[in-house]
């Protein structure tokens, strides 16, 4: 870890054996005022977390579960643009460590061959229009077998399913805190719009029938891509435009 060139995210590192979710510990820690850029990482958590009260499984110490603490300048509308600043720093990883085409759907994974590889679950606590702090919560299949997946149905691959070898987890850890700190970096001098480029070139179904769904409702339509603010558009068959905010709904092929 002393060679890992960043200048905010991972300069101070939360290890723990084993924890509940690494999301749970990063609030608290952002809470007491724990330095920007702090991860907080484990080999196993008790109850790993993804969107819509949904559970994260990853057995003992052959992921990456880890967690950022930011605190950003920023509104909590512009919250879900941090998780797909994240999306766009693992694909960049993966392709830098391992040479590895993986793309982002919207609004938090990141897939190969079409099998979720990654998620992300970003929390935050705002006063007002001003954000407090952020967590970014990722979770990157690494060297899980076939069987690890299995429970998933046919939906979930791992670096070492894809590679046919098991890998350095502490080797992509480095090059991923480095694609963060580079990106964050950016979105806090420039803000989003270079982001949503980088997200664009690498998303998944841009052009196609996709299908969003939420608790009450339904759209198809073809999917033009996302705004200036990180939210979803969907061509409807009459021609119109809607736009869907990351928290509720749902994205998948139509
Ligand atoms: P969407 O994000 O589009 O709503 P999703 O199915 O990806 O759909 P998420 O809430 O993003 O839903 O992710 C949680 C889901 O991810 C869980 O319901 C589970 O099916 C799946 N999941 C849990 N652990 C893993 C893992 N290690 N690898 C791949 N998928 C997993
Ligand atoms: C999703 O796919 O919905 C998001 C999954 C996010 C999982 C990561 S693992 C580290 C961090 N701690 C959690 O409890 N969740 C995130």
């Amino acid at each position: 870890q002393t060679d890992i060139k960043t200048h905010i995210i991972g300069q101070t590192v939360r290890y723990y054996k084993t924890t509940t979710s690494t999301n749970e510990v990063a609030k608290d820690l952002a809470r007491q005022g724990i330095t920007e850029g702090a991860i907080i990482i484990t080999e196993e958590q008790s109850k790993g977390r993804g969107r819509l009260g949904r559970t994260w499984q990853c057995p003992p110490r052959t992921g990456l579960c880890f967690s950022v603490v930011l605190f950003p300048r920023a509104n909590p509308m512009e919250v879900p643009q941090f998780t797909m600043l994240a999306a766009v720093a693992v694909v960049k990883a993966l392709y830098r460590t391992l040479g590895l085409r993986a793309q982002v759907k919207w609004p938090n994974d990141v897939y190969i061959e079409g099998l979720k590889i990654c998620g992300i679950l970003a929390e935050m606590a705002a006063e007002a229009d001003r954000v407090k702090y952020v967590v970014l919560g990722i979770g990157l299949n690494v060297n899980q077998s076939k069987e690890d997946l299995v429970c998933f149905g046919n939906t979930a691959t791992s670096l070492r399913v894809q590679l046919g070898r098991t890998l350095l987890r502490s080797q992509i850890l480095k090059v991923l805190l480095e694609e963060l700190d580079n990106l964050y970096t950016l979105w806090q001098q420039e803000g989003f719009l270079p982001l949503k480029g980088l997200w664009r070139d690498n998303a998944l179904w841009i052009g196609n029938k996709v299908q969003v769904s939420g608790l009450n409702s339904n759209y198809q339509g073809t999917m033009e891509g996302i705004d200036d603010g990180g939210a979803l558009l969907l061509r409807l068959y009459d021609g119109t435009i809607k736009t869907f905010y990351s928290g509720e709904v749902s994205l998948r092929p139509a």
